[in-house]
C-alpha cells in the first residue's frame, strides 16, 4: 500500500464530508468528522490486514516512516523528531515518567488548562518528589507583556526545571505567545513543554520559530484524523534529558530483527533508540496512521496558511453578529493572540447549555466548555454559512 490519492480539498467545500449531519460544524475543537479521504485510508488498512494478516508488518513500518515525514514538514521538524503516540496525554505522560528530574525541582502549570497538561505533571510530582505550581491564565489574557511578566518573576524564584501550556487555550481560545515563553525559560535552563492538540493543523505553529522543546498533539480535532493516534515531538537537543522509562520491545535499535532474520537475534541487551521514537514500545494503531495521512494530505494541499486565514475571515463575521446579539466575545484583540477558536458568553450566561441545545436542534453544531459557548470552524466551513448560523442563534434565544 502506498500514498493515498487524495481528491482536490477547497477552502469552505465540505463536498468530502458528504455525510455531515449537522448544516454548520462549528466543532472542530472537540473532534473533527471524518472526510470520504479518511474514510477511505481506514477502509484500505482493513482490507489490507483482511487480506494478508502479518504479511501487513511492512505496511505499517512504511506508513509510520511517511507519517513521521508528513507531520514534520508540518511543523518544521524532522522527521527523527517525531514518535507517534494514541493521544496528547501519552505525549504529556511519557516526558513525565521519562523526564531526569531532580527532587525539589519546580513545575509551572497554568490555571484553567485542559488537565491533560496537568495531571501527569500532579501524578510525577509525587512519583519524583517535585513542586506542581499553577500561574493564572488571566495575565496573558489581558496581554502578553503581562502574562510574561508574570512568569518570568516565577521563573526568577530559582528550581523551574520545565513550564507546561498549551499553545491554543481550550476554553477562550487565548493563543499564547508561545517564543518568548520558551525564551523565558530557557534564559533560566527550563524547558518548555506545549500541548498543541488545539493549534496544530489550524494555527501554523512551527516548533523552531517558536523554540518548543516538547509538543504534543492529538489527531482527532483539528488535524482531522481519527481519536487513538497523535504525535510527541522532542527538540532534539532536549532528548539527553529524558530516561527510557517507557521504553518497550520496540524502543530497541533493529527490535524487530529477531522475528524477521531468522535464529540468533533474541536479545535484550540492544541499545534503546536514541531518537524520539523511543517512547514507541510496542505495535502501533495502523488504522489511526492511515486517517492520520489522508487527513494531513487535505491540509497539505490547502497549506495551513490559508487554512488560518480562510477561519479568521470567517470567525470575524461570526464573532460581529453574535456580539450585536449581546454576546460578549472572549477573542482576544491582538491577532497575535488569536485562534480558530471563537468562545462567547450569552446574553443570559445562565443557560449555555440550553442554547447550545437549541442551536443543535437548528442545525448548528457547537460546545460548552465550562459554561462557554465555543464555535470552532475549519477549512471546510464557508463564510456563507454564517447568516444560517446567526439565524438559528436568533432562534435559539427566542425560544429561550
Ligand atoms: C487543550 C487540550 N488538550 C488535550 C485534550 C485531549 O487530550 P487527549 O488527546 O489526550 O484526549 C483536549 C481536548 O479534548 C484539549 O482541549
Amino acid at each position: 500500500m502506498t500514498t493515498p490519492d487524495l481528491p482536490i480539498a477547497r477552502l469552505g467545500d465540505r463536498s468530502l464530508f458528504p455525510e455531515l449531519q449537522p448544516r454548520a460544524y462549528l466543532n472542530h475543537a472537540a473532534v473533527s468528522p471524518w472526510s470520504t479521504p479518511v474514510q477511505a485510508a481506514v477502509a484500505a488498512v482493513a482490507a489490507y490486514y483482511a487480506r494478508r494478516g502479518a504479511g501487513a508488518i511492512p505496511l505499517w513500518i512504511q506508513l509510520r516512516a511517511r507519517l513521521r515525514a508528513a507531520i514534520a514538514g508540518l511543523i518544521g521538524a524532522e522527521p527523527a523528531d517525531i514518535a507517534l503516540i494514541n493521544n496528547t496525554t501519552r505525549g504529556v505522560t511519557d516526558v513525565a515518567l521519562c523526564m531526569s528530574w531532580r527532587p525539589g525541582e519546580r513545575v509551572l502549570l497554568f490555571q484553567g488548562e485542559f488537565p491533560a497538561n496537568v495531571t501527569p505533571w500532579q501524578q510525577a510530582a509525587e512519583l519524583f518528589g517535585l513542586s506542581v505550581e499553577m500561574l493564572p491564565l488571566a495575565d496573558f489574557a489581558r496581554s502578553p507583556a503581562e502574562g510574561l511578566g508574570a512568569l518570568q518573576t516565577a521563573l526568577a524564584g530559582g528550581g523551574v526545571r520545565l513550564v507546561a501550556v498549551s499553545a491554543v487555550q481550550f476554553q477562550s481560545g487565548l493563543r499564547m505567545p508561545l517564543a518568548a515563553m520558551a525564551d523565558a525559560c530557557h534564559a533560566v535552563g527550563a524547558s518548555l513543554f506545549v500541548d498543541g492538540i488545539q493549534a496544530v493543523g489550524a494555527v501554523p505553529l512551527d516548533v523552531r520559530e517558536a523554540r518548543i522543546d516538547y509538543l504534543s498533539v492529538g489527531g482527532h480535532k483539528w488535524l482531522m484524523g481519527c481519536e487513538g493516534l497523535g504525535f510527541l515531538y522532542v527538540r532534539p537537543e532536549r532528548l539527553g534529558e529524558l530516561r527510557p522509562r517507557v521504553a518497550g520491545w520496540l524502543s530497541h535499535e533493529d527490535g524487530l530483527r529477531f522475528l524477521l532474520e531468522g535464529a540468533g537475534h533474541l536479545r535484550y541487551d540492544r541499545p534503546i533508540r536514541r531518537s524520539a521514537d523511543f517512547i514507541e514500545g510496542g505495535a502501533g494503531n495502523t488504522v489511526g496512521c492511515a486517517a492520520l495521512e489522508a487527513a494531513l494530505g487535505l491540509i497539505a494541499q490547502l497549506g495551513p496558511a490559508a487554512v488560518w486565514t480562510h477561519v479568521q475571515a470567517y470567525l470575524d463575521l461570526l464573532e460581529a453578529g453574535l456580539v450585536a446579539r449581546g454576546f460578549v466575545s472572549l477573542r482576544a484583540r491582538d491577532p497575535a493572540a488569536r485562534s480558530c477558536i471563537l468562545s462567547v458568553l450569552p446574553p443570559n450566561p445562565g443557560d449555555v447549555l440550553g442554547l447550545q441545545r437549541e442551536l443543535a436542534e437548528r442545525g448548528v453544531a457547537c460546545s460548552t466548555p465550562d459554561g462557554l459557548l465555543r464555535f470552532s470552524p475549519h477549512w471546510p466551513n464557508h463564510p456563507d454559512e454564517v447568516p444560517f448560523v446567526l439565524d438559528a442563534v436568533d432562534g435559539a434565544l427566542g425560544h429561550g
